[in-house]
């Protein structure tokens, strides 16, 4: 599978020991904050199985990101068909989550700006979509820096949540191929 680069970070396949991480990852209330809940370790084994899967009937997934300066991994970055319906989909969303001692420091800007340009001359992408709950300001932030442009005619309400549920609301961000 493909292997990307930046000037800070290996965005690669997954590791076996990249799991236990990933497990205490999404059992860290910061990271979890626009989550309705934090993940059971099964849940987090299951989530890399299934993106291993992607990776292997699609050519394109959620990558492991790695530090070069220790390889240390910290999280991923990468893109995914979107796993549910609603009025945007079929479409291929791009997503990430670091370990909350990694915020800051720029490295989702950085791998997802890799990840854009692998989707435009790799795959040929005509359109990336973004997606999160309306309060998770930093999340939008990053889909700002990349380029993505929200419009409030496709905000929506998340299939998989309650319509009453706190984090119900979505927004959508968009950026087509430039080329
Ligand atoms: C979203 C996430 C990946 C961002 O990673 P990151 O490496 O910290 O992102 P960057 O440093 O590249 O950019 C973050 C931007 O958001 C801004 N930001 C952070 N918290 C913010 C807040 N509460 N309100 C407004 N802006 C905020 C930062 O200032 C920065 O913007 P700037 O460069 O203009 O100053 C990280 O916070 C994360 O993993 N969160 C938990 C998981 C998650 O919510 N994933 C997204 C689900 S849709």
């Amino acid at each position: 599978m493909s292997k990307l680069q930046t000037p800070r970070l290996i965005l690669r396949e997954w590791q076996d020991s990249d799991i236990p991480v990933f497990v205490a990852m999404n059992q860290d209330p910061k990271v979890m904050e626009f989550f309705p809940e934090l993940w059971s370790e099964e849940k987090s084994r299951d989530c890399v199985a299934n993106f291993r899967k992607h990776f292997a009937e699609n050519g394109f997934g959620f990558f492991a990101v790695e530090l070069k300066e220790n390889q240390e991994f910290i999280g991923f970055v990468g893109i995914l068909k979107v796993p549910f319906e609603s009025h945007f989909t079929p479409a291929i969303e791009i997503g990430w989550r670091l370990a909350s001692k990694h915020f800051g420091k720029g490295y989702a800007t950085e791998a997802a700006r890799e990840v854009l340009e692998f989707a435009w001359d790799e795959l040929h992408l005509k359109e990336v979509v973004s997606f999160t709950t309306e309060s998770n300001l930093a999340s939008r932030r990053v889909m700002e820096k990349i380029g993505m442009v929200r419009d409030v005619k496709d905000d929506f309400l998340h299939p998989k949540l309650d319509e009453n549920h706190r984090l119900s609301k979505h927004v959508l961000y968009r950026i087509a191929n430039p080329s």
